[in-house]
């Protein structure tokens, strides 16, 4: 940080401790690296990630000499590679139609090579061509690999790379970092074993374990909304805050994914990844600085005191449900014990709403509501704040129409904004109070489309900033409170209420909240 830094610039400059970030945003580029996709064949390549990186490459955000090399089971040459991605960039990136002379020259960047994610000689294979690479366009050795492939590939590709002698834990240059797809583990022990087996491979600092939704730029918010204003963190506790509400509900099925969903579920598709992140953002004390580390320590210690299920008390905190037929905005879905890949009498959960207390001095006293489901009625994403009343109810004996609680809405998608709800005189001779909003928009506010999330996320990557990535005590926290629930739903406890598709739920996640004297919102 420099002494004549103004203040903007210091927040930037103090994000990280890489020299090469100290500067603006503006001049955040990476230095020359090769990204070798894992998996260059599979669906997130080619609806997001070399969408992404294109989009990148448009807004001149990528080093001037780089290459992207996908490495996958299938056959297939350079030229065949380079085809099916610019289809599928025509089709997925947000820089659409591609132009021409930026596409020409991101596609000299683009490799394949074939190779078989356990053998070591495909390893040896893909080191020998990375440097043949590397000598053609001027990279001096910095890697990352993206492991895009399914989960039970990621030890042995670690230890693999290990083994070909394509990582080196100490050296900060050249250097070799790891994104590492969800889901990371299904459980605490698996998250457990999975961190002891990469980290026998690599350093904490270049594992990048992803969770897209610290990706997108509402979430990233939530914390300028905290800590670069004066008026909301004050009253961001228990003395003020009657309870939140997370929402992360989704309007569409299980689409196709019936094998991947009988053994995950929403809990660990949705809950223990996205919506935790979300809760422990909303949750967290101000960070000392916006460090990697500093940031990830505040978000562990608020999953650590989440208070775990009370024994014997568990349909009080969870309610699992399961979608039957119905019509989603007009269009007819089909139950999920009828989908593709699912037992008749699958007891799976396509929906899951939580009471969550977090034991600490902010928020003792405040439940947490989180809930999640597939077959909704929209896609919605949201953080809402519900505040306690005034103290004294003023207006109580001649206004018509009871005060309604101020809420504070962060809408994370779509309609990204933030709006802030409170009483208001309706116009006239008596006192009648009405709820009003106050709204900010981005699209109105800014006039842009937010980046992707993988925008954001492979050009911190690039620029060695694990931010946005989660750490590995952070993931094993989250599980640690999340697996009780899949060992209690193991031994039969909590049924499983059926809500039609289309609606906001099992009617017992309504009764979960009447019993605290709340509601969900509709959003
Ligand atoms: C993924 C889940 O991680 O997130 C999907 O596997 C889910 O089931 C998706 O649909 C939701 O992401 P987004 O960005 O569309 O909210």
């Amino acid at each position: 940080m420099h002494a004549w830094a103004t203040s903007e610039e210091v927040f930037v400059a103090d994000r990280t401790n890489n020299p090469l970030r100290q500067g603006l945003v503006g001049e955040r580029l990476p230095e020359p690296a090769s990204i070798v996709i894992f998996g260059a064949s599979g669906d997130l390549t080619k609806r997001k990630l070399l969408p992404a990186l294109y989009t990148l490459a448009c807004e001149r955000m990528l080093p001037p000499s780089f290459a992207i090399v996908g490495f996958a089971r299938k056959a297939m040459t350079d030229e065949e590679f380079r085809a099916e991605m610019k289809e599928a960039c025509s089709k997925f990136a947000r820089s659409r139609p591609l132009d021409p002379a930026v596409w020409d020259s991101f596609a000299s960047g683009l490799f394949y090579q074939q190779g078989d994610y356990e053998d070591l000689a495909s390893y040896q294979a893909l080191k020998t061509r990375l440097a043949t690479i590397d000598a053609q366009r001027g990279i001096s050795g910095n890697r990352v690999f993206y492991l895009s492939t399914p989960p039970s590939t990621f030890p042995v590709a670690v230890a693999r790379l290990g083994a070909a002698g394509m990582v080196d834990p100490q050296a900060d240059r050249p250097f070799t970092r790891v994104i590492i797809e969800k889901p990371f583990g299904t459980d605490l022990s698996t998250a457990q074993t999975l961190n002891r087996e990469v980290l026998g491979v690599l350093s904490e600092k270049s594992v990048y374990r992803i969770d897209h939704y610290l990706g997108k730029e509402t979430v990233q918010n939530l914390m300028v909304l905290r800590f670069a204003n004066g008026l909301f963190e004050p009253l961001w506790n228990n003395r003020y805050v009657d309870h939140v509400q997370i929402t992360g509900a989704e309007s569409i099925g299980i689409e196709g994914r019936g094998g991947y969903f009988e053994q995950a579920g929403i809990l660990r598709d949705m809950v223990q990844n996205h919506l935790f992140q979300v809760l422990a953002i909303t949750a967290m004390e101000p960070p000392v600085s916006t460090s990697a580390d500093d940031l990830r320590d505040e978000k562990v210690k608020v999953l650590k005191a989440l208070r775990p299920i009370p024994e014997g008390r568990f349909d009080e905190f969870v309610v699992r449900g399961q979608y039957r037929a119905g019509t989603v905005a007009g269009r007819r879905q089909v139950a999920y014990r009828e989908e593709t890949g699912v037992a008749p009498d699958s007891k799976r959960e396509s929906y899951v709403a939580l009471k969550i207390h977090i034991d600490n001095w902010r928020w003792a006293g405040v439940p947490f509501y989180l809930r999640s489901g597939k077959a909704m009625p929209k896609k919605v994403t949201e953080v809402a704040l519900v505040f306690r009343g005034a103290p004294l109810r003023l207006f109580g004996e001649t206004a018509r129409v009871a005060p309604q609680p101020n809420v504070l809405a962060i809408r994370i998608q779509p309609d990204e904004g933030v709006s802030l709800r409170f009483g208001a005189k309706v116009p006239g001779n008596t006192m009648d109070i009405q709820p009003v909003n106050m709204e900010f928009r981005y699209g109105t506010s800014f006039g842009t489309e937010p980046p992707e999330a993988y925008e954001r996320l492979l050009l911190d990557c690039l620029l060695g900033d694990q931010a946005l990535f989660t750490r590995g005590d952070e993931v094993e926290a989250s599980w640690k409170w999340i697996s009780r629930i899949h060992k209690a739903w193991e031994t039969e406890r909590g049924e499983v209420e059926m809500y039609d598709a289309g609606t906001w739920g099992p009617d017992e996640s309504d009764r979960m909240l009447l019993r605290d004297g709340h509601q969900w919102r509709r959003p």
